[in-house]
Formats: structure tokens, C-alpha cells, sequence
């Protein structure tokens, strides 16, 4: 692996000062800085070749497409998607569950049923809700152990012959746990449910091969992968991409228009509708490109490496709850300070730099569950140091002599 000042070296705003005091970003769950080579791709479209794309015969519309279908490419190869008609560029993780939502919605009938965890992001959530009063549907929700791992007992003992769909995170955000989805996978297909995964913690943490593991559709946004914000994948088997009808009207996504009929256009163009986010998906290119520097196992060393050193430190100052101790997992330690406001915590640990974050992570019926208004939330990246911990430990002792 490069040295770490290599890789800092790769991202402006890591030199930056924050409360005078240089900046120390484990807010990463939340969003990842973007590298040098991302943020001047975004900058070289727009002064060379911005144009909009599919559109025109000349040379910048020419440049733009090839580029941005370069990118379909990139990320067909990324995550070993079969072919490039199943990647769909949509905003994000959550566009892309909505879509889901409404168009593989349309497939389902009153009194079918879709299956979530305890453990979703509200973007898995309530797209589905909405599904489920739209078509009066049932949403079932799978059961979690109090170490943040999967009842997959439980699981299980909810798909029936009425289950239209498994949707379940491959990596939560909050818990950090690492789902066994292969598994879910195996169970759900024996009995010929398709499965989504939702892969917005994933994307950028762990290894993600659509076709060995045989999922249905895999979802995750670039901005948690150091692209810009604003770009995403809805990854679908064609399959149920061909049987479900487009999500939204408008230019591209049509093959004929007239006011007789309209006949829509090919994968992956069908569920594209408008002047695609051409310039962010140029950075979400740059950001493949980056990521391929490392593998996932010099990534996931890391990270499983500053968990375990923040655990250490968060143990030692004693009082503390952990959420989410399960074995398999990713850089994101969940946690409260026994008697200190997860708020106040945060808004000192700013004052000295630090931004973590705190609250319900976008996940209420999981705090729900714990039986508690929110955490904080320390989450890793492959820039993050041990000498950043170090400065977190004091912090975090500081927190300790003023609040109790
Ligand atoms: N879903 C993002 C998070 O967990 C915003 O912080």
C-alpha cells in the first residue's frame, strides 16, 4: 500500500484547520472527501468538454458521451455486473431505491409482501412505504441480535409465497455490521425471491461482485466512495429491468414519441429519463480509478485496524455503550458516553477538530429499538491515521473531566 502521506497527499482538504486545530474527518459513513485526481475531473469537464450527451454530432457531444459511457464501463467492471445495460446512473443510493420502489413496485399486487431489517436506513424504509400504500402491501421486518448482527432466524421465517422482494443493507450504517448476504441470497432465491442489497456502506469498504453473488439489484451512491455527490448506481439483472416499466418520463428514456403511443428505449437508457449528471459521473469514474490503487484487503486491513484501536480507547475511558459489536464489520464505531448528551460530546469534539457524527444516523426505528435517541458515530476511511486517534483519545478524556 502507498504511504499514508501519499494518500493524504491525494486530498486538499485534509490540510485544511478546523477551530484551529487541523481537521479530523471520521465522519466517512456520511460522506467521503474526494482526491485531486475526482475534483479536477469535474473541473476539466466543464472548461474542455461539457456538453450534453447522446444528443449532437459535434466533437464536445461526441467527447461527453464517450466519456460518460465510459464510465457505465468502469463501473460494469467495478462491481462485475454481467453487462452494461444493467448499471443505471441515478443520484444516489436513495433515487435509486425509489425507482426500485415504484417500478419494481408495479410488478407487485395487494396483499404481497416485501421484506426489510430492523437495521435499514430510512431510504429502505420508506420508499417502500410508500409502495406498501400505494399497492396495500405488507412490509415485514427482520429481527437483529443485540450485537447488531441479523436474526437470521428470523429471517428466514418471514419469506413466504407472498414475499415479492428481500431488501436489506449489505453494510449498516450505523452498526457497521457486515450482513451475511450471500446467505440471504442462497435462502431467498430457493424460494424464488429476488433480493436488493443496499450498498451504501459497502461500496467503498468491502468487495462487491454482483454476479457471485448473485443478487438482484445492488444499490450505493459515489459521494460515499470519493465521487462527487449527486451520482449513484442502481445495478439490476436485467431480468427484472426488462419486466419493470420506467420510473420517469422524458428525453432519453423513449425509443418513439407521438401522441398515439409512446415506445421506450433500450436498457440501460429506459430508466435515465433527462440530461444525465454527466460531470459527476465523470468524478465517479475518477473515484474507480482511485479506489483501484489498493485492494480490498489492504482497504479492509486498515480500517478493521483503526476500529479496533478506537474501540480500545473508547473501552479504557470506561462508560461507554457500544452499538453494533458484531464480528464481521466495518470502520464505524456507534457509541454513547454514559450520561453525556451524544451533542454536546460532538459539538466539543468539533471544537477540537474532530467531526464525527451524532444523532439517528437517518435510522430511527434501529434507535427505537435500542431504546435510545441516537449515538455518535466515529467512521473510518482508507486517509484516516493512528495519530488521529491518538488526538481523539485526548479528546475524548477531555470530554470525560468537563461533562461528569
Ligand atoms: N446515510 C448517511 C449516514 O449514515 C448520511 O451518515
Amino acid at each position: 500500500m502507498k504511504s499514508m502521506e501519499a494518500i493524504r497527499a491525494q486530498f486538499p482538504i485534509l490540510s485544511r484547520t478546523v477551530n484551529n486545530k487541523p481537521l479530523i474527518y471520521f465522519d466517512n459513513a456520511a460522506s467521503t472527501q474526494k482526491p485531486l485526481l475526482v475534483i479536477e475531473a469535474l473541473d476539466n469537464y466543464y472548461r474542455q468538454s461539457n456538453s450534453n450527451v447522446h444528443r449532437g454530432v459535434h466533437t464536445l457531444a461526441n467527447e461527453a458521451t464517450v466519456a460518460y459511457e465510459g464510465v457505465r464501463d468502469q463501473v460494469q467492471n467495478f462491481i462485475n455486473a454481467s453487462s452494461r445495460s444493467e448499471i443505471i446512473f441515478t443520484r444516489g443510493t436513495t433515487e435509486s431505491l425509489n425507482l426500485l420502489a415504484y417500478s419494481f413496485g408495479e410488478l407487485l399486487n395487494e396483499g404481497d409482501n416485501i421484506i426489510v431489517s430492523m437495521m435499514e436506513h430510512h431510504s429502505n424504509i420508506v420508499p417502500w412505504q410508500l409502495l406498501a400504500k400505494r399497492k396495500k402491501i405488507e412490509i415485514k421486518v427482520a429481527d437483529i441480535h443485540e450485537n447488531g448482527e441479523l436474526n437470521m432466524e428470523h429471517l428466514i421465517s418471514l419469506m413466504d409465497e407472498k414475499t415479492k422482494l428481500v431488501s436489506v443493507a449489505h453494510v449498516s450504517n450505523v452498526l457497521g455490521t457486515i450482513n451475511p448476504v450471500k446467505e440471504i441470497i442462497i435462502e431467498a432465491h430457493k424460494r424464488d425471491i429476488p433480493v436488493c442489497l443496499d450498498g451504501a456502506q459497502a461500496i467503498a469498504h468491502v468487495p462487491v461482485d454482483v454476479q457471485a453473488l448473485d443478487c438482484d439489484f445492488y444499490v450505493f451512491s459515489g459521494h460515499k466512495m470519493y465521487a462527487p455527490m449527486g451520482i449513484g448506481i442502481l445495478y439490476g439483472k436485467e431480468k427484472w429491468l426488462d419486466k419493470m416499466p420506467p420510473y420517469q418520463g422524458g428525453g432519453e428514456m423513449i425509443k418513439n414519441v407521438s401522441f398515439d403511443g409512446t415506445t421506450f428505449n433500450e436498457l440501460p437508457y429506459k430508466f435515465e429519463a433527462g440530461t444525465p449528471n454527466v460531470g459527476d459521473a465523470l468524478g465517479l469514474g475518477k473515484a474507480i480509478e482511485f479506489m483501484q490503487q489498493f485492494s480490498f484487503t489492504e482497504i479492509m486491513a486498515h480500517e478493521v485496524a483503526m476500529t479496533k484501536k478506537a474501540t480500545d480507547i473508547l473501552k479504557d475511558t470506561g462508560d461507554i455503550t457500544f452499538y453494533g459489536t458484531a464480528e464481521k464489520k466495518v470502520g464505524v464505531v456507534s457509541f454513547l458516553m454514559n450520561n453525556i448528551h451524544p451533542y454536546d460530546a460532538g459539538t466539543f469534539l468539533d471544537k477540537m477538530g474532530i467531526a464525527i457524527r451524532t444523532g439517528t444516523h437517518c435510522a430511527e426505528p434501529l434507535m427505537k429499538h435500542f431504546g435510545i435517541m441516537g449515538t455518535m458515530r466515529a467512521s473510518f476511511s482508507i486517509y484516516n491515521t493512528e495519530e488521529e486517534l491518538d488526538a481523539f483519545a485526548v479528546a475524548i478524556q477531555t470530554i470525560k473531566s468537563i461533562f461528569e
